[in-house]
């Protein structure tokens, strides 16, 4: 006999109790204690252990699983290593308004073409639905897309083994529930047995479930961070709201790489696939004027450059600012005062403002050298020239250190067209030089500048 019960169990030290207490008697941490279904079987003997799982030849069993369901989004794609794998659980984790909803209507959009897909949504209405998808296809749906707005997994699990699909969305995790725990929808322990329970049914019936995960404000309690360890894939939507660029980063995945980047842009109708993210994120670019510098950073495999401006002003009283936009603040700060110690620029009466074009947020130190050019560019008001990209990591010396991946930046600028590129000094044989590129190697962030900034 199967009997299950309410516990409430302390996150910190584990103590249970039988009602939900503000403060744990043994640990002393406040609102440490959440509901926990607690199952117990009647009459368990060792025979209960018996007829599970048997151990198994490591040769016999099947790997690389060429199953994968593959996915006409190639951005989306890459970024969980090519393809759904079925039985997966994924979640996907974003600001709210980011575009979650919308990336995985089109991902149910796209694969109801191989198979019944069940969109199930417990925060908009079918019509709500209904019209997101007119605007993303202007046109007829598929016939194999199925909508379901459901709060209830009691409700969601007999539906999913009644349509069969291929994928199943879940928009969100947080406000599914279990009625079996009587903690409020959105909870951690609601949250975790929902999730829980999904990735067994995933596990079971081979259907691949994607979930929408909010990022709450109190750091990301009864968010995704709850989840990471029971899910298989972990992505973030990132972007912000001024900018129509989304990056989709994946943080864990069992089945692929964890350094893939997915770009997007929020259009009209949904969200667009950016192929060429250099290209785009340099079109708006001016050439020519001081303070701007290009850098080519790295975004998993990927090559990436971006535009990284830098404006100097005398500070009219008090301390001089300092702002960094897009890249890191203590890195600003430290390449700021090698460029004054070691350069000899005079920085301590100017407040300076560092900005990433494109809403794009770096967090390579392969950027320091473009950060330190586009600065030194503004306080001396000579632009760079328009053909010089940068790369390189300034330390505290102000040498020049060098970073991974050099041939795959060089190969990237020079495609972009790009006709010389300042680099630390590394050996690179010729093969991985495009023939069209300068590559000008340097020792020192003084050494850089004065080789590109010539009066
Ligand atoms: P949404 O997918 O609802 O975000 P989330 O599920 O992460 O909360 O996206 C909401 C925003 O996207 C909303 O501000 C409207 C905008 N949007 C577009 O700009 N174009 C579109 O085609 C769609 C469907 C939405
Ligand atoms: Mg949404």
């Amino acid at each position: 006999m199967v009997k299950s019960k309410t516990e409430y169990v302390c996150q910190q030290c584990g103590r249970r109790a039988a009602k939900a207490l503000g403060r744990c008697p043994q640990c002393g941490a406040w609102n440490s204690m959440v509901a926990e279904i607690v199952t117990t079987k009647r009459g368990r003997g060792p025979s209960a252990m018996v007829e599970t799982s048997q151990p198994m030849r490591l040769m016999e069993i099947e790997g690389e699983d060429t199953d994968r369901i593959p996915l006409p989004i190639h951005e989306f794609s890459r970024v969980l290593g090519g393809g759904v794998v079925p039985g997966s659980v994924v979640l996907i984790g974003g600001d709210p308004g980011i575009g979650k909803s919308t990336l995985l209507l089109q991902l149910a959009l796209v694969l109801a073409d191989q198979g019944s897909v069940l969109y199930i949504s417990g925060e908009e209405s079918e019509r709500q639905i209904k019209n997101r998808v007119l605007r993303i296809l202007h046109g007829g749906a598929p016939d194999d897309l199925y909508l379901l707005t459901e709060t209830s997994l009691e409700a969601i699990t007999p539906a999913i083994e009644r349509t069969s699909p291929i994928v199943v969305v879940i928009d969100s995790i947080q406000t599914t529930h279990t009625s079996e725990l009587d903690a409020s929808a959105g909870s951690i322990s609601q949250v975790r047995e929902c999730a829980s329970r999904l990735q067994t049914l995933a596990k079971s019936s081979g259907v691949a479930v994607f979930l929408v995960g909010h990022v709450t404000k109190e750091g990301a309690i009864a968010g995704p961070k709850v989840l990471e360890h029971i899910v298989d894939t972990v992505l973030y939507l990132e972007g912000d709201s001024f900018h129509a660029y989304r990056l989709l980063r994946s943080v864990k995945n069992r089945f692929g790489p964890t350094t893939e980047v997915g770009v997007f842009e929020m259009g009209a109708s949904g969200m667009e696939e950016v192929p060429n993210p250099s290209e785009t994120f340099l079109a708006e670019r001016v050439v020519d004027s001081p303070g701007s510098a290009i850098a080519v950073t790295m975004e998993g495999t990927r090559p990436l450059l971006v535009e990284i401006q830098g404006l100097t002003s005398a500070t009219s009283f008090g301390h001089p600012r300092r702002t960094a936009n897009g890249v890191d603040f203590n890195r600003l700060l430290l390449t700021i005062a090698v460029l004054s110690r070691r350069v000899g620029l005079r920085l301590s009466d100017q407040d300076v403002f560092v900005n990433v074009v494109g809403g794009l947020r770096i967090s390579e130190p392969a950027a320091d050298l473009a950060v330190a050019a586009a600065i030194s560019s503004s306080v001396k008001d000579l632009p760079l020239p328009g053909d010089v990209a940068f790369i390189g990591e300034v330390g505290l010396s102000g040498e020049l250190r060098t970073v991974p991946q050099i041939p795959a930046r060089l190969s990237e600028a020079s495609k972009l067209g790009f006709q010389r590129v300042v680099i630390p000094q590394v050996d690179i044989s010729a093969d991985l030089r495009p023939e069209s590129l300068q590559v000008i190697q340097v020792r020192s962030l003084r050494e850089a500048l004065a080789e590109i900034l010539r009066s």
